[in-house]
């Protein structure tokens, strides 16, 4: 059966493209969800995103996911900081979760050098732009063995 990953988006990420251009880049949330998806549909593997601005909507997607998806990319954005309901959910709903940064974190203000969720994620990646995503998507790709060494 063919894969099927979210992609998951947290606050202030909708504003991509205009947000602090010199930290975030210049590309939409939209283009880097049609980047991530023509990445996976290579391998057919199907990709549905979402974005919220809202705790508790960020944990019903985590929750819904469990019913379709195979594994995450999600980007929590400041809730990676601070979110001890966010790494609840992930560790609730047993699928892979790769975190994403689109900034290296561990370069920034010391508040952000902190991931509450990260050790219950099966890894992070940060620092790579719009690429982080399709680098957090190759590593499911990884996993599920589409992709070798
Ligand atoms: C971010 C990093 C977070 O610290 C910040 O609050 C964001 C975006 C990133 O993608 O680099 O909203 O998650």
């Amino acid at each position: 059966m063919s894969k099927s990953i979210l992609l998951l988006h947290g606050p202030n990420l909708n504003l991509l493209g205009a947000r602090q251009p010199e930290v975030y880049g210049s590309m939409t949330l939209d283009a880097i969800n049609a980047a991530v998806e023509r990445r996976v549909a290579a391998f057919g593997v199907e990709l549905r995103s979402a974005q919220s601005n809202h705790e508790g909507e960020l944990v019903d997607r985590l929750h819904e996911a469990r019913c379709w998806a195979d594994g995450v990319v999600f980007n929590p954005g400041a809730y990676t900081h601070t979110s001890v309901v966010l790494r609840d959910a992930i560790t609730a709903i047993e699928l892979p979760v790769i975190e994403v940064h689109l900034s290296n974190i561990h370069g920034r203000e010391g508040f952000r050098h902190k991931s509450l969720l990260a050790g219950v994620c099966l890894g992070q990646v940060a620092g790579f732009g719009w690429h982080s995503y399709v680098l957090a998507a190759d590593a499911l790709l990884r996993q599920w063995e589409y992709l070798r060494d």
